[in-house]
Protein backbone atom coordinates (compact mmCIF):
# COMPACT_ATOMS: atom_id res chain seq x y z
CA UNK A 1 0.00 0.00 0.00
CA UNK A 2 1.17 3.14 -0.80
CA UNK A 3 1.07 6.32 1.27
CA UNK A 4 0.49 9.70 -0.07
CA UNK A 5 0.47 13.41 0.50
CA UNK A 6 -1.26 16.18 -0.76
CA UNK A 7 0.85 18.88 -1.90
CA UNK A 8 0.92 22.14 -3.19
CA UNK A 9 3.53 24.34 -5.52
CA UNK A 10 4.14 26.25 -8.55
CA UNK A 11 5.11 24.63 -11.50
CA UNK A 12 6.35 26.50 -14.42
CA UNK A 13 4.84 29.57 -13.00
CA UNK A 14 1.33 27.89 -12.69
CA UNK A 15 0.06 26.78 -8.85
CA UNK A 16 -0.74 23.02 -9.23
CA UNK A 17 -1.51 20.26 -6.84
CA UNK A 18 -0.40 16.68 -6.60
CA UNK A 19 -0.89 13.70 -4.20
CA UNK A 20 2.88 12.85 -4.10
CA UNK A 21 3.44 8.96 -3.22
CA UNK A 22 5.86 9.69 0.45
CA UNK A 23 8.35 6.60 -1.96
CA UNK A 24 8.23 8.89 -5.32
CA UNK A 25 10.62 11.19 -6.64
CA UNK A 26 10.64 14.72 -7.94
CA UNK A 27 10.86 13.15 -11.08
CA UNK A 28 8.40 10.39 -11.14
CA UNK A 29 5.45 13.30 -10.30
CA UNK A 30 6.66 15.67 -12.88
CA UNK A 31 7.04 12.87 -15.72
CA UNK A 32 4.27 11.19 -14.36
CA UNK A 33 1.46 13.16 -12.91
CA UNK A 34 1.94 16.32 -15.05
CA UNK A 35 3.32 14.56 -18.10
CA UNK A 36 6.35 16.75 -18.49
CA UNK A 37 8.74 14.30 -20.35
CA UNK A 38 11.59 16.64 -20.60
CA UNK A 39 13.07 15.94 -17.75
CA UNK A 40 14.42 12.89 -18.15
CA UNK A 41 15.49 9.77 -16.07
CA UNK A 42 18.86 7.95 -16.89
CA UNK A 43 20.88 6.79 -13.89
CA UNK A 44 18.02 7.68 -11.03
CA UNK A 45 21.38 7.94 -8.31
CA UNK A 46 22.45 11.38 -8.93
CA UNK A 47 25.22 10.74 -11.27
CA UNK A 48 24.50 12.43 -14.99
CA UNK A 49 22.32 15.72 -14.48
CA UNK A 50 19.76 14.35 -16.87
CA UNK A 51 16.93 14.82 -14.39
CA UNK A 52 18.12 18.37 -13.70
CA UNK A 53 15.29 20.95 -12.63
CA UNK A 54 15.25 24.87 -10.72
CA UNK A 55 13.84 24.49 -7.12
CA UNK A 56 13.39 27.83 -5.72
CA UNK A 57 16.31 29.26 -8.08
CA UNK A 58 19.03 26.28 -7.36
CA UNK A 59 19.47 23.57 -9.93
CA UNK A 60 18.35 20.08 -8.02
CA UNK A 61 18.72 16.62 -9.42
CA UNK A 62 14.70 15.24 -9.14
CA UNK A 63 15.85 11.57 -9.45
CA UNK A 64 16.90 12.12 -5.74
CA UNK A 65 14.54 14.36 -4.13
CA UNK A 66 11.73 13.30 -2.84
CA UNK A 67 8.08 14.30 -4.34
CA UNK A 68 6.72 15.49 -1.23
CA UNK A 69 10.02 18.17 -0.74
CA UNK A 70 8.40 20.16 -3.96
CA UNK A 71 5.50 21.09 -1.25
CA UNK A 72 5.49 25.16 -1.55
CA UNK A 73 8.62 25.18 -3.69
CA UNK A 74 8.90 26.82 -7.17
CA UNK A 75 9.81 24.35 -9.56
CA UNK A 76 11.12 24.80 -13.24
CA UNK A 77 11.38 22.27 -15.50
CA UNK A 78 12.29 22.60 -19.76
CA UNK A 79 8.73 23.17 -20.33
CA UNK A 80 8.74 26.53 -18.20
CA UNK A 81 11.33 27.70 -20.53
CA UNK A 82 8.90 28.34 -23.87
CA UNK A 83 8.32 31.67 -24.49
CA UNK A 84 5.69 33.68 -26.49
CA UNK A 85 8.43 34.86 -28.73
CA UNK A 86 10.03 32.03 -29.28
CA UNK A 87 12.90 29.78 -27.31
CA UNK A 88 14.75 30.10 -24.50
CA UNK A 89 18.14 31.43 -25.12
CA UNK A 90 20.18 28.85 -24.04
CA UNK A 91 18.03 26.36 -26.04
CA UNK A 92 18.71 28.88 -29.33
CA UNK A 93 22.86 29.09 -28.17
CA UNK A 94 22.16 25.23 -28.43
CA UNK A 95 20.75 24.75 -31.41
CA UNK A 96 23.25 27.26 -32.76
CA UNK A 97 26.40 25.44 -31.51
CA UNK A 98 25.16 22.30 -32.50
CA UNK A 99 25.37 20.69 -28.94
CA UNK A 100 22.62 18.53 -29.36
CA UNK A 101 22.64 14.86 -31.04
CA UNK A 102 20.42 12.20 -29.34
CA UNK A 103 19.49 15.09 -26.88
CA UNK A 104 19.03 12.82 -23.93
CA UNK A 105 20.99 15.36 -21.84
CA UNK A 106 20.00 18.23 -23.58
CA UNK A 107 17.39 19.21 -21.28
CA UNK A 108 19.54 18.37 -17.87
CA UNK A 109 22.64 20.75 -19.78
CA UNK A 110 20.04 23.27 -20.87
CA UNK A 111 18.44 23.58 -17.40
CA UNK A 112 22.02 23.86 -15.51
CA UNK A 113 22.94 26.22 -18.05
CA UNK A 114 19.94 28.39 -16.97
CA UNK A 115 21.04 28.04 -13.07
CA UNK A 116 24.91 29.02 -13.57
CA UNK A 117 23.97 31.98 -15.86
CA UNK A 118 21.30 33.11 -13.21
CA UNK A 119 24.15 33.02 -10.76
CA UNK A 120 27.05 34.50 -13.28
CA UNK A 121 25.75 35.66 -17.23
CA UNK A 122 29.62 35.99 -17.90
CA UNK A 123 30.69 32.37 -17.53
CA UNK A 124 34.25 31.99 -18.47
CA UNK A 125 35.01 28.05 -20.15
CA UNK A 126 36.40 27.41 -16.97
CA UNK A 127 33.52 28.27 -15.28
CA UNK A 128 31.10 26.64 -17.78
CA UNK A 129 32.96 23.51 -17.28
CA UNK A 130 33.14 23.18 -13.52
CA UNK A 131 29.02 24.15 -13.53
CA UNK A 132 28.33 21.60 -15.81
CA UNK A 133 30.76 18.61 -14.85
CA UNK A 134 27.95 17.15 -13.24
CA UNK A 135 26.04 16.69 -16.26
CA UNK A 136 26.89 13.45 -18.77
CA UNK A 137 26.90 13.56 -22.36
CA UNK A 138 27.28 9.86 -24.65
CA UNK A 139 27.18 11.55 -27.55
CA UNK A 140 28.42 15.28 -28.54
CA UNK A 141 31.56 15.94 -26.31
CA UNK A 142 31.87 19.04 -24.29
CA UNK A 143 33.32 21.73 -26.24
CA UNK A 144 30.17 22.55 -28.25
CA UNK A 145 27.95 22.65 -25.06
CA UNK A 146 30.68 24.59 -23.21
CA UNK A 147 30.36 27.11 -26.27
CA UNK A 148 26.25 27.13 -26.14
CA UNK A 149 26.92 27.89 -22.36
CA UNK A 150 28.97 30.79 -22.91
CA UNK A 151 27.35 31.94 -26.04
CA UNK A 152 23.87 31.81 -24.43
CA UNK A 153 24.81 34.50 -21.42
CA UNK A 154 24.23 37.16 -23.26
CA UNK A 155 20.93 36.33 -24.65
CA UNK A 156 20.05 35.07 -21.19
CA UNK A 157 20.25 38.26 -19.37
CA UNK A 158 16.85 39.98 -20.56
S1 LIG B 1 18.81 10.65 -13.63
FE1 LIG B 1 19.10 12.02 -11.99
S2 LIG B 1 21.22 12.40 -11.94
FE2 LIG B 1 20.97 10.85 -13.49
S1 LIG C 1 23.43 14.51 -26.97
FE1 LIG C 1 23.18 12.37 -26.61
S2 LIG C 1 23.70 12.14 -24.49
FE2 LIG C 1 24.15 14.19 -24.93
Amino acid sequence: MSLTHKITFALNGKPVRADADVASSALELLRGAFELGGTKLACGEGECGACTIIVDGRSRNSCLMPAVDLEGREVLTVEGLWREDGIDPVQQAFVDEGAIQCGFCTPGMIMQTKYLLSRNPDLTAEEAERGLEGNVCRCTGYKKIIAAAIGAGTGARD
